[in-house]
């Protein structure tokens, strides 16, 4: 019932002044009581603290000498970089981020135990420091094989190929772990719009240049994608045929370039070789 009232909610907030940008909010989000008569909150873009009056964050930016965000930065290339937090060792900064990400996020509960998920935070880098542009969380355990939880592009940031670049990260990171993945359901419906984009090209790809058959099973172990959301994208695309009790996936080369003109462009790639990491213990 809680949970049903606080997404019932009115939108509180209205605006929030994050960098160099206004942004509109979205949705409701559980900000705590003494921020909601505000209908403007003031982030400072690299500790995510937010404060209810811009003479506050000046302050604030005066003593702020994080020029990025706390954590471990795993990913380099260009002015492009992923930082890995951890929100038992950065539990302030965890929870900023969710009461920040619920404001675009609906069908979301708010995490109050960031102890149990790792934040991976997308940023572009300039001399001014490190600016965020978006992220996505993920269990450290997830006995659902989830590999992301939740995933937020920041508003001015949209469209430009972040959001497949974050969800490509995620499958790197499982394939680094030697796990098949998939993103937490709900989707949104831009949630799913880009996964069907991204799993779409990955699988189309593959199929394109693979001579001969290929199983759902080998598709998922190349590409870490859950063997049912491989299935679910081939039916959609109406690659799959039902013979003899058994899935066998259609691949003229001709449909396939069909639907991968359709499925739009391939977004930013993530240079594997530029990513340092190790899974979670
Ligand atoms: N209208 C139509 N199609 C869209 C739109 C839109 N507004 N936004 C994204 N898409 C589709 C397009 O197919 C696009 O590819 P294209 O630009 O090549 O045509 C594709 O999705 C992905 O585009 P990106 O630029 O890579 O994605 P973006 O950086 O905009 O991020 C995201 C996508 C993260 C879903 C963003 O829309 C967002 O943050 N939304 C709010 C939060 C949300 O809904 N998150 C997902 C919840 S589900 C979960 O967390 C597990
Ligand atoms: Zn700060």
């Amino acid at each position: 019932l809680r949970e049903h009232e606080e997404f019932t909610k009115v939108k509180n907030i209205s605006t929030i002044e994050l960098g160099r940008y206004e942004i509109e909010t979205w949705y409701f989000s559980p900000f705590p009581p003494e921020y909601n008569d505000s209908l403007k909150l003031y982030f400072c873009e690299f500790c995510l603290n937010f404060m209810k009056r811009k003479e506050q964050l000046q302050r604030h930016m005066r003593k702020c000498d994080l020029k990025h965000l706390p954590g471990d930065e795993i990913y380099r290339s260009g002015t492009l970089s992923m930082f890995e937090v951890d929100g038992k060792k950065n539990k302030v900064y965890g929870q900023n981020l969710c009461y920040l990400a619920k404001l675009f996020l609906d069908h979301k509960t708010l995490y109050y135990d960031v102890d149990l998920f790792l934040f991976y935070v997308l940023c572009e880098c300039d001399d001014r420091g490190c600016h965020m542009v978006g992220y996505f969380s993920k269990e450290k355990h997830s006995e659902e094989s989830y590999n992301l939880a939740c995933i937020l592009t920041l508003p001015p940031y949209q469209r430009k190929g972040y959001g497949k670049f974050l969800i490509a990260f995620s499958y790197e990171l499982s394939k680094k772990e030697g796990k098949v993945g998939t993103p937490e359901k709900p989707l949104s419906d831009l949630g799913l719009l880009s996964y069907r984009g991204y799993w779409t090209r990955v699988l189309l790809d593959i199929l394109k240049k693979h001579k001969g058959s290929i199983s759902i099973k080998e598709l998922s172990d190349m590409t870490a994608i859950k063997a049912e959301d491989i299935l679910t994208t081939l039916q959609s695309l109406e690659l799959i045929q039902y013979r003899k009790g058994q899935h066998v996936i259609c691949a003229d080369p001709k449909v396939l370039d069909r639907h991968l003109k359709a499925a739009g462009r391939g977004g930013l790639e993530v240079d594997v070789s530029k990513l340092i990491w190790t899974p979670y213990k």
